[in-house]
């Protein structure tokens, strides 16, 4: 039998992490002939995310430059995915979640009727802003693709709503559980950077949100700087994103803390995750984490106005805090001064994001529908 021919397409760090357990497995089929596609949206953030995994792009699009825009970037994976299309003939694409890179490529897959999966469909913050301009890709991306991977059964239902067909909806839990459990199984010691901080309570902390560039960074920073005048006994750990847009203003708002904030560069996710562990809670802005977090029975303060991933509130580790200084503050303080407040968020022992199955239940999915297709 012939084999079939699906490309998966990373752009950044995120789609790396969940992607790659999706690759792995597919790889193992011999049914298939499976590619790594990068675009290269982001450089040494996306190699050192597949690198985790040792995973190698078979094509790389590079196509990263410095204070790229939404259009340069968007028409830039839509030129070279879709070229790449013509070259070679796919029977399956699959992205990843909903980034510029998602949807400009499934953009070229629709454009030469090439099937669509869509790994990570389904999630809504029913406001088209927020987060800008994910919200929007993923919605985009769910009104072309064929296939739809859903994390959750909320997210199933969403697609439902919006008039996708139940059988071609799958729910999977989210693949970033099966990396994260892959990461826990390998032996983990203590980062250097993590091995003189003493009796210090770490808080993790990253920002990188769009919606949040300027003012708002500021103000969140001025919430670190306000928790750290209150209690001198913690330290925070921010690992910068690459964006200069982002790294600049943190590290410039918060030079003056040496004692208390460690700066690193983005680090790679088996360190990432043990500092997740180590930490007293997290805040952040990211999508990930907070699906990370839930599974390690972690506190993590959403520094956003809404989420589309209403499972990690639910559940009782994701606390949705708002971007504003003196709320962030405020909610802060009261996990490091009230002890039974933590316990309390910590009691619940359910896995909202799944049991570390997804790739294999998304395996088996595209197994029956390239069957179909034949
Ligand atoms: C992108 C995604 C966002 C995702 C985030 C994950 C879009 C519109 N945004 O945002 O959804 O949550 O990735 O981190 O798709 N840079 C480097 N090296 C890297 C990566 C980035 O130098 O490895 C710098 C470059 O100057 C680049 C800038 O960061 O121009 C912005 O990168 P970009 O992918 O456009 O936006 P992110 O904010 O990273
Ligand atoms: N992450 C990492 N190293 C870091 C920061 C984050 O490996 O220094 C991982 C994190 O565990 C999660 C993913 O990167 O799996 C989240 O990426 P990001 O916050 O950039 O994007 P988002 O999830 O918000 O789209």
């Amino acid at each position: 039998m012939k084999k079939k021919k699906i490309t998966c397409i990373v752009g950044t760090r995120p789609e790396a992490i969940k992607m790659a357990p999706v690759i792995q497995e597919l790889r193992l089929d011999e049914n298939f002939h499976v590619t790594t596609l990068a675009t290269g949206q982001h450089t040494d953030m996306l190699a050192q995310a597949l690198d985790d995994f040792g995973i190698k792009p078979d094509v790389d699009l590079h196509i990263m430059k410095s204070k790229q825009s939404l259009d340069y970037v968007t028409s830039s994976v839509l030129q070279g995915v879709g070229q790449f299309l013509d070259e070679h003939e796919q029977d399956l694409i699959l992205v990843h979640g909903d980034t510029s890179t998602t949807f400009a490529a499934s953009l070229a897959g629709f454009y030469r009727h090439v099937k669509i999966g869509h790994v990570e469909a389904g999630l809504r913050s029913h406001n088209l802003n927020l987060p800008f301009p994910e919200e929007a890709n993923r919605v985009l991306t769910d009104r072309i693709a064929d296939l739809f991977f859903a994390p959750t059964k909320g997210d199933a239902e969403n697609l439902l709503r919006e008039g996708i067909g139940r059988e071609k909806i799958f729910i999977t839990g989210n693949t970033v559980i099966d990396a994260l459990y892959d990461i826990l199984k390998r032996k983990n010691e203590t980062p250097e950077f993590l091995r003189n901080i003493d009796e210090k309570k770490l808080i993790l902390m990253t920002a990188h949100r769009r919606e949040s560039w300027g003012e708002t960074l500021k103000g969140i920073c001025s919430a670190v700087s306000d928790v750290i005048h209150s209690r001198s006994d913690v330290i925070f750990l921010i690992p910068l994103h690459k964006n200069p847009v982002v790294r600049d203003v943190i590290r410039e708002s918060l030079k003056d803390f040496p004692y208390n904030v460690i700066f690193t560069e983005p680090l790679n996710y088996s360190d990432f995750v043990y500092a997740m562990s180590r930490s007293v809670f997290i805040l952040s802005d990211s999508g990930g984490v907070q699906e990370e977090a839930s599974a390690l029975n972690k506190p993590v303060l959403i520094m956003r106005t809404l989420s589309e991933r209403p499972e990690a509130i639910t559940h009782g580790t994701g606390l949705l805090v708002g971007t504003e200084r003196g709320k962030i503050f405020t909610e802060a303080l009261r996990i490091l001064n009230e002890p039974e407040y933590l316990n309390k968020i910590l009691e619940k022992n359910i896995m909202p994001f799944g049991n570390g199955t997804a790739s294999r239940k998304i395996h088996e999915a595209i197994t029956n529908f390239l069957k179909e297709d034949d």
